[in-house]
């Protein structure tokens, strides 16, 4: 069963960007522990990340013929973008959406999400494993 994973700004940058918030694994080795996690549950991981608002945009919409649910960490687009939001209407997929960092116990401007209400559910705040919680979340809701 076929889950888009996708990932959004900076976060490219993980294993060196601020570790002490995001830790040290790097997007790569996140991108494999999701597919080996998506092989246990019968679930096709396709893993990607974009800096680009745009371009996350197209994705969710190729999800829409080629998904059956989204995972996404939209890094901080989460806390400004009405087009995921409305993107991920437009497919309304099972959506989970995915935060390595606990945001309500950061800064105020990371508190509110626009894609949030267009979200199944929200994890956030399990580092890495958080890709593999939310995949095990997600499984039951596309089951074919
Ligand atoms: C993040 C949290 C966001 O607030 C931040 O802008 C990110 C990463 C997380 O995974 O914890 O880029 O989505």
């Amino acid at each position: 069963i076929p889950v888009f994973v996708l990932n959004g700004p900076n976060l490219n940058m993980l294993g060196r960007r601020e570790p002490g918030i995001y830790g040290t694994s790097t997007l790569a080795e996140i991108g494999a522990q999701a597919r080996e996690a998506g092989e246990r549950l019968g679930l096709s991981v396709d893993f990607r990340q974009s800096n680009h608002e745009g371009q996350l945009v197209d994705w969710i919409h190729e999800a829409f013929e080629a998904a059956k649910g989204i995972v996404i960490n939209p890094g901080a687009y989460t806390h400004t973008s009405i087009a995921l939001h409305d993107a991920l209407r437009a497919v309304a997929l099972p959506t989970i959406e995915l935060h390595l960092s606990n945001v309500f116990a950061r800064e105020a401007f990371r508190h509110h999400s626009y894609v949030s209400p267009a979200a199944t559910g929200v994890i956030c705040g399990f580092g890495p494993r958080g890709y593999v919680l939310a995949l095990e979340a997600i499984r039951p809701l596309v089951a074919s």
